[in-house]
């Protein structure tokens, strides 16, 4: 069976769509989003343009600022410093991955923590980590467990494997995992034996990068599968998985496009939702 994101993630946004036009009436302003872009990386201006095009479909305020890819890392901190004190802007996020020049540490740490929409800040990780529902959660890992409680598939002693040890996806995604009960093995690309570890998972969770990675053999009969790639090819776009054959032998499935990736960024609302709330209803 298909996890179909983004049947879900329209539902998400017809929520929020909702409850943000009933916050206009009431208190007269709507939640604001700044997204910032460095250079043309084509992937990362798709992201971004769906990101605007949400926030206009939603009623939210965006503010866009496309940089070239040269612009200093003194005029990215900036920027972000004029975004924190603007009230406007209730969340700040800065597409990833930026120029080889600029420090992501230090652009991340100068994100106003109640503005960190991505959950990217050591603060809102560490939180999560300690499982406090209230903090920011990264976008990608929160819209997997989202589309996993829509379902009812309980994860309460399940075995889960996460391929992929990123800040953004696998770190947090094996932490919420954890919190939700299941028993995580973080692997990555040069895992010895990968094989015999994602073989034995009830869960899979790839985000390594990598087109049709995950195979047929690689997965158990009646395994759940959970696929964050999104690779462009020249024979198309893929996601880590072999979908054709793999979803012949899975219980569940995310397809790409259209499983991940669209709760990803109803994610990224629910949070600039939440950041707008927590900043005007007290
Ligand atoms: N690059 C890939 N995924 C993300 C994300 O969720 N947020 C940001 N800011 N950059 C990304």
């Amino acid at each position: 069976m298909r996890l179909d994101g983004k049947e879900l993630s329209q539902k998400l946004k017809a929520q929020i769509k909702e409850e943000t036009s009933q916050l206009k009436e009431r208190i007269g302003k709507v939640p604001g989003l700044a997204i910032v872009l460095l250079g043309d990386n084509p992937a990362s201006k798709i992201y971004v343009n769906s990101k605007i095009k949400g926030c206009s479909e939603l009623g939210f305020e965006s503010f866009a600022h496309f940089l070239p890819e040269d612009t200093s890392e003194e005029k990215v901190l900036e920027l972000i410093e004029n975004l924190n004190n603007d009230e406007r802007v209730n969340g700040i996020l800065v597409q990833l991955p930026l120029p080889k020049h600029i420090d992501e540490k230090k652009v991340i740490d100068k994100i106003a923590l109640e503005k960190d929409v991505d959950g990217f800040k050591p603060e809102n990780l560490g939180l999560l980590m300690l499982g406090d529902k209230n903090s920011m959660q990264p976008c990608t890992p929160a819209g997997i467990m989202e589309m996993l409680k829509a379902y009812s598939i309980d994860l309460i002693g399940k075995d889960v494997v996460v391929v992929g040890r990123s800040n953004i996806v696998g770190k947090p995604m094996a932490n919420l995992m954890i919190n939700a009960g299941a028993t995580v093995t973080v692997c990555n690309s040069k895992t010895k034996d990968l094989k015999k570890k994602t073989s034995e998972a009830d869960v899979v969770v790839m985000a390594i990068g990598q087109a049709k990675f995950l195979t047929e053999d690689m997965v158990k009969e009646g395994a759940i599968i959970v696929d964050v790639g999104i690779n462009r090819t020249e024979e198309g776009l893929f996601g880590d998985v072999d979908y054709e054959n793999v979803s012949k032998k899975s219980s569940y499935i995310t397809p790409v496009p259209g499983g991940v990736g669209p709760m990803t960024v109803a994610m990224l609302f629910a949070n600039t939702m939440r950041a707008f709330k927590n900043n005007n209803i007290k």
